[in-house]
């Protein structure tokens, strides 16, 4: 399963968000903000309850809207595929992001803040050139590294950590 996906994920489109995740992982190993767990193999975020809460709320929202502008296109109804799109963009970015600056990893926000800029264009090209197959292709660009982040780190508890 995971073979099958890998190819894909480390196609061209990827190259900067590998490079950004390169990047996140030398400064992990500085700062100790994460460390890799053996069982699980991907890198772990060390949050609160409620920093947790805050960034699967915002992951849930990103799952959302992306399903909202997939129905969109299918219906070629670009005005809301660029409603949905900016709703998840640079605004929601720092809006979610920028009290947790500390917490999060720096190659972890730059993947984050990526995604952002990516919703912020597909409205824009939505509502200017409303050409649904441009629009699905930034689309997928944008879930490649939506996938990235997720096979390079986890979420743990840090009071969880604690107890071992
Ligand atoms: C910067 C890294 C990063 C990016 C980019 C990212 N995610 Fe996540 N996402 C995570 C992490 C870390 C988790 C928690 C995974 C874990 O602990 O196992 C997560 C969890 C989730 C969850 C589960 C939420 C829950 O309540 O448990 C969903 C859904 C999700 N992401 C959707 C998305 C979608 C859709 C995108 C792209 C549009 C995206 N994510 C982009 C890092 C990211």
């Amino acid at each position: 399963m995971k073979s099958n996906i890998l190819p894909g994920l480390f196609g061209r489109p990827q190259k900067s968000a590998l490079a950004g995740l390169r990047f996140a992982l030398v400064l992990a190993a500085i700062n100790g903000t994460a460390w890799a767990d053996a069982a699980d193999g991907r890198e772990v975020i060390e949050l609160t309850a409620a920093q947790r809460a805050h960034v699967l709320g915002e992951m849930r929202a990103m799952l959302s809207g992306t399903q909202a502008m997939l129905i969109a296109l299918a219906a070629e109804d670009m005005a809301e595929v660029a409603r949905q799109a900016s709703a998840l963009g640079m605004n929601m970015g720092h809006k979610a992001e920028n009290h947790l600056h500390d917490v999060l990893p720096p190659a972890f926000m730059q993947l984050g803040m990526a995604v952002h800029q990516d919703f912020d264009r597909i409205a824009a090209d939505a509502a200017f050139r409303k050409d649904v197959k441009h629009s699905l292709q930034q689309l997928g660009t944008t879930l490649n590294t939506c996938a990235v982040c997720h096979e390079a780190y986890q979420i743990q508890l840090i009071q969880a950590q604690q107890k071992q």
